[in-house]
Formats: structure tokens, sequence, C-alpha cells
């Protein structure tokens, strides 16, 4: 068996997928006709042609601007579903999936609305795919500490069916410290803990450092630039705390996938995932992520295999699933 038939064939986790970043451009054509919303492209190829990106900040202008077409119970429903099927035929067994709730409500699309379609689709791909979820709710790190409140608070009526919080977007100015009291807040209320540190952020070992020791963290998204700091590396490795990398995304908005780094700290023994991060905007999902890694690094089957089971260890799953697989 070859390592590309090896990665199709394990079941597997992904810890790091924005669910709007799985808007293909297909389905943005289809959305946009459903409700009425002009777009500035006459073909979904045109849409995808006029994807360039250099770094984080282009890439978000792209990610919110596609959001417009997202506007009913339905769409998200859709979304989550088209993303649940594909991850299926990559066999894909467990997902936690990030949503980015002030996206929306911030254009007047209520929280409910959103969340009623996600959840929605969770059950129907379970029932109908076999693929379990859980949905991971992000702030949106440039908008305020106070609007990142009010948001936890608007989404503990559904508490129940979110497992954690997360921090994403535009990562310059905006460090961990500056949503303490939401992510205080958030672990008084149950949910798991993670936060965005993308790759070659300004501060970012500053922002990992809060990350992990001001808000406690329980995973770091991206977070590969702990290499910098031996310290930080060593302690990442000790407390299990895992990375969800994402390889095909560092390629847009960084010189490089970071495979060389993503192995360094496998070699160290730190819990590296391996995730898709927004696949319809960079053209990967969770295999092709996989295979980038292996072409780069010639992987060892072990090694392969040690990156998808690190996804179900650090996986917030119930340990009744979680046992299941490892
Ligand atoms: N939102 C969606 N994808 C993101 C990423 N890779 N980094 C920060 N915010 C995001
Ligand atoms: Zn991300």
């Amino acid at each position: 068996m070859t390592n590309v038939q090896l990665i199709a064939a394990l079941p597997k986790a992904e810890l790091h997928v924005h669910v709007e970043g799985t808007l293909e451009p297909a389905l943005k054509f289809d959305l946009a006709a459903r409700n009425g919303v002009r777009l500035p492209y006459d073909s979904p190829q045109a849409v995808r042609d006029a994807y360039s990106f250099t770094d984080l900040t282009s890439f978000l202008v792209q990610y919110y601007d596609g959001m417009n077409v997202l506007l009913t119970e339905p769409d998200f429903y859709d979304l989550a579903m088209a993303y649940f099927t594909r991850a299926a035929s990559d066999h894909v067994r467990w997902v936690e999936l990030f949503f980015d709730p002030q996206a929306h409500t911030s254009r007047g699309v209520p929280f409910d609305i959103v969340i009623r379609g996600l959840r929605r689709a969770q059950l129907d791909a379970e029932a109908t795919l076999g693929v379990r979820s859980a949905l991971i709710m992000c702030f949106l790190r440039d908008f305020t500490p106070e609007f990142a409140m009010a948001t936890l608070l608007e989404s503990l009526p559904y508490r129940q069916w979110i497992l954690g919080v997360g921090l994403d977007s535009d990562e310059s100015d905006n460090p961990p410290a500056k949503f303490a009291a939401v992510f205080a807040r958030a672990r008084q209320e149950g949910y798991f803990l993670t936060m965005h540190c993308d790759v070659d952020q300004a501060d970012s070992i500053e922002h990992i450092r809060q990350a992990l020791h001001e808000i406690g963290v329980q995973r770091l998204d991206h977070g590969t630039n702990i290499v910098e700091s031996p310290d930080l590396v060593a302690e990442v490795g000790r407390r299990r705390i895992g990375l969800t990398c994402c390889p095909v995304s560092n390629t847009w908005v960084s010189e490089s996938s970071k495979s060389h780094l993503i192995k360094q700290l496998l070699d160290a023994g730190v819990k590296v995932t391996i995730n898709s991060d927004d696949p319809a905007y960079f053209n990967g999902y969770l295999n092709a992520n996989l295979e980038l890694v292996d072409a780069e690094q010639h992987l060892t089957r072990a090694e392969l295999t040690q990156l998808v089971r690190n996804a179900f260890e650090v996986s917030w799953a119930p340990t009744s699933l979680r046992d299941e697989w490892l």
C-alpha cells in the first residue's frame, strides 16, 4: 500500500476547519441565485480564478466577502452538508467544525438561523454519512471584547450544541489577552478553549504564551511558531497540547507549507495534527493536506499514522467515541 492509499484508507479526525471556509464557488453561485445576491463574477471558475492571497489579511477580505450569500437556515444547512459529504469521501469520521457567528450577526443574520442550520446538517451527516461532529464557536479578534462577550451570552441557550470556543480572524494587534474575560467566562460555562496563533504573525511567541498561560487554552490552532522557543516546545509536549496545523493553507498565506516544522515537532513528540482550515479557498481537503506533508517530508507509515492518531488523541470527542478509534 502506498502512503497515498494509506492516507485515504485511515479513518480520520479533522479539528481545524472553518465551515465558512468550505463554501465552494459552485455553491456560492447557487446560493447567490437562490437569495438574489449579485456576484461580480460570471461563473464559479471566475470566482476561483479571482482568489489570490498573499497573507492572512488578504485572504480574510475574500473569506468575509464570500459569506454575503449565506442568509437563511437552509443556506447554512447546505453549506455544512456539502462539507460533511466531501469529508466523508476522505474517510473523515469525526469533525470539530469552527463557525464565526459574528460574521453573520454583524450582517443582520440571526445567531439562531446560523446554528439551527449547522445543527440540522450535523444530525443528518451522522445519520446518513456516519460523520460525527461538534461545533466550536470562534470569536472574531478584530471585533471588540464586548461584542465577543455578547456573542458568548447569546450562545448560552444553545450550550448543549457547542463544544468549545476559539479565536480567529486578523491577529495583528489583537492578542489573546484582549479576550481574557470572555474566555474566563467561557471556561466557567464548561466550553473547551482554543485559539488561532497563525503562522508567521507579528508577536507570535508572545501570543502563544498568552494563550497558554493567561487564557489556558487546551489546543493551539496552527501554533507552529513554538519552534522558535525550546521552552514552549517542551511545555506543549509535556502538557499534550494539540497543535492543529494546516499545511495547504500555509502555502497561501506564508512562504511554505511549514511541513518541515510539523515534522520537527512530530519528532519532538508534540501532538501535531493535520487539518484543512478553509479548503474551498485553499483548494485542499484533509487528505490533500496529509499528502502534501508526506510528499515534502517523506514520512514513514508509522509517522503518518501517528499524525492521524494525534488528532483523535487531542480531540474533544466523547471518551466512548475516542476509545473506538484509539
Ligand atoms: N478565519 C478563517 N480562517 C482563518 C485562519 N486561517 N486564520 C485566522 N482566521 C481565520
Ligand atoms: Zn483557521
